[in-house]
C-alpha cells in the first residue's frame, strides 16, 4: 500500500486524525524490509542546495518528514522528481532563501538548509524551529558555528536571518556539546567556505558519514567524518552526484524489538547491524537470541522471557536515544526491574505515561525511568506524542490483551514508511483508519 503523504492530496474536510486499530497477540513471522534512513535523507536533501547541478538520491524513504523537506526545497526554488525509487533534485532559475515557519514548525530538521543556503547563496532566512515534545531543541550551536565562519546572524520576528555577502571562511570550531544536525549543518557550510575548516567534538553518527559521502561525490574535500574531528578544505563549487541513502538503523531496531515482543521468527532485511552494536549488545545481555548477518538480523522465536537490564542513552556509537522508547516497552515484558536513563533529551519519557495506562509499572523521575516486568498489558486508547513514542505504543499494542487504538498516528508517519503495511505483512492485526471529521 503506498501512502500519499502530501498534505495537498487529502481534502481538508476529510483530514481527520488517522489512527491505528491493533489487536494484540498475533504472532509475527516472515521478513520485513528496512527503508532508507530518514535522518540521512534529510541532510542529503539539504546538501542539494550546494550545487546548481542535478543530484540523484536513491532509497529516500517515503515518509512525511521527507515530503516536508522536499516542500522546503520547493520554496527555495528546487524541484524534486521521483522516478523508479530515485529522486532527482534540480535547482530552478529562482533561487529563494526563505524557509517559512509553516513548514519549519512541522519539522525542525528544516534548519539543515541554513548552512547550504549561506554557503552558496550567501543569505538565508529560516524560521526558528520551536521546541518539540521531547525538549527545547535549541540551535544555538549551529548559529555560533556559522558566526565563527563569518556569517552575520540576527533573529527577526521569529526567523533566523543570516548573511555572508563575502562568502563563508574556514574556521577552527569546537562544539561545546555533540550535536548531530549541528555537525551536519557546519559540515555542509564548510564545503564552499574559503580555506580550511576544522570541526571538533563532532557527532559520529552513520548519518553524518553518509552525508560526507554524498558531499565527496559532489566534489567536496572532507576528511574524518564519523570521528570527533572533521577537516574540510573549501572548494569553489560542487557538482551534481548520485547517492544511495543508508538503511534506517532506528527502523531496523524498532522491528527487532517487535520481533522480540511478538515474533515467531522474523528477519529484518536490508539493514546494517554494525550501526546497532550498542543496542544489539544490550539485547543480548538481556538474554535475547539474535542471528546477525552483514545486511540482516534474524530474530528466532525466543524460548524464555528477557532479563531486566539497565541502559543509558548516549551519542553514537552508544545506545541510541531514538531507540529508548521502544526499549522501554520491551522491558515491560522482561523479568525484573530495569532502569533507562535518557541522557540526551530532557523530556523523552512521554510514552511511559501511555504505557502505564496500558498496565505497565513504570516510575519516571527526571531523566530516569524504572520499569518492573513482566506486566501484562491491556489494550486501550492511547495517544502518540512524538515519532519514537508512537512506535513504542504500537509495539506495546502488539502484545497487549485486546484492542488498542493509537491516536495521532501522523507522528509515526513522519519517520516510518508504511509501518502498518509492514507489520500486517508479518501477521500483525493492525488497521489504519480515519474516523472522519469531528471525531
Ligand atoms: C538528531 O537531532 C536526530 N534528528 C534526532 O532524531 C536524534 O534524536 C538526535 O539527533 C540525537 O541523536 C535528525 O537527525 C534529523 P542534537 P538533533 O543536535 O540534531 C542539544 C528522530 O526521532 N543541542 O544531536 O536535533 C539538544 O537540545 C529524531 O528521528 C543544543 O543544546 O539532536 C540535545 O539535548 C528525534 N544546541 C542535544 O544537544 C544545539 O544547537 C543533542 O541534540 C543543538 C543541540
Amino acid at each position: 500500500m503506498r501512502l500519499n503523504l502530501d498534505a495537498a492530496a487529502v481534502p481538508a474536510r476529510l483530514a481527520g486524525v488517522e489512527k491505528f486499530r491493533i489487536r494484540g497477540g498475533a504472532p509475527l513471522a516472515g521478513t520485513v524490509p528496512v527503508s532508507g534512513a530518514k535522518n540521512a535523507a534529510l541532510p542529503c536533501l539539504a546538501a542539494t542546495l550546494l550545487t546548481a547541478e542535478p543530484v540523484r538520491l536513491e532509497g529516500l524513504p517515503r515518509v512525511r518528514d521527507i515530503v516536508t523537506m522536499e516542500r522546503v526545497l520547493g520554496t527555495l526554488g528546487e524541484s524534486c522528481e521521483h522516478q523508479n525509487g530515485a529522486t532527482t533534485i534540480t535547482v530552478g532559475t529562482i533561487e529563494g532563501a526563505h524557509a517559512p515557519y509553516e513548514l519549519v514548525r512541522t519539522m525542525r530538521a528544516s534548519v539543515l538548509v541554513l548552512g547550504p543556503l549561506l554557503a552558496r547563496r550567501r543569505r538565508a532566512r529560516v524560521a526558528l524551529p520551536g521546541g518539540c515534545a521531547i525538549g527545547a531543541r535549541p540551535i544555538d550551536l549551529h548559529l555560533q558555528g556559522l558566526v565563527r565562519m563569518g556569517a552575520t546572524i540576527t533573529v527577526q520576528r521569529g526567523d533566523v536571518v543570516a548573511e555572508a555577502p563575502g562568502g563563508l571562511r574556514g574556521a577552527d570550531i569546537t562544539f561545546p556539546r555533540i550535536t548531530v544536525t549541528g555537525t551536519e549543518n557546519l559540515l555542509m557550510a564548510a564545503t564552499l567556505a574559503k580555506g580550511t575548516t576544522v570541526l571538533r567534538n563532532c557527532a559520529h553518527e552513520p548519518e553524518v558519514v553518509d552525508l560526507a559521502e554524498l558531499l565527496a561525490a559532489m566534489g567536496a574535500r572532507v576528511h574524518g567524518a564519523g570521528s570527533s574531528t572533521i577537516v574540510v578544505e573549501g572548494v569553489a563549487e560542487l557538482s551534481g552526484a548520485r547517492h544511495r541513502i543508508i538503511p534506517d538503523r532506528i527502523e531496523a531496531g524498532t522491528y527487532v524489538t517487535a520481533a522480540l515482543l511478538a515474533g515467531r521468527g522474523v528477519r529484518i532485511q536490508g539493514c546494517r547491524p554494525q550501526h546497532l552494536t550498542a543496542f544489539l549488545a544490550t539485547l543480548e545481555e538481556s538474554g535475547a537470541r539474535l542471528e546477525v548477518d552483514p545486511d540482516a538480523i534474524y530474530v528466532p522465536p525466543q524460548d524464555r522471557p528477557l532479563r531486566s537490564t539497565s541502559v543509558t542513552t548516549a551519542e553514537y556509537p552508544g545506545f541510541a536515544t531514538d531507540l529508548q522508547a521502544q526499549f522501554l516497552t520491551l522491558m515491560t515484558q522482561a523479568e525484573g526491574v530495569s532502569t533507562v536513563t535518557e541522557a540526551i533529551f530532557e523530556n523523552r519519557f512521554q510514552h511511559a505515561l501511555e504505557l502505564k495506562r496500558m498496565g505497565a509499572t513504570i516510575e519516571v523521575s527526571g531523566r530516569l525511568a524504572k520499569v518492573w516486568g513482566p506486566t501484562p498489558l491491556q489494550g486501550t486508547v492511547v495517544m502518540a506524542s512524538d515519532l519514537r513514542a508512537s512506535a513504542a505504543l504500537v509495539l506495546a499494542a502488539l502484545v497487549a490483551e485486546g484492542e488498542t487504538i493509537v491516536d495521532r498516528i501522523y507522528h509515526l508517519d513522519r519517520g516510518y514508511e508504511g509501518m502498518d503495511a509492514k507489520l500486517a505483512a508479518l501477521g500483525a492485526c493492525v488497521e489504519r483508519f480515519n474516523p472522519g471529521p469531528f471525531q
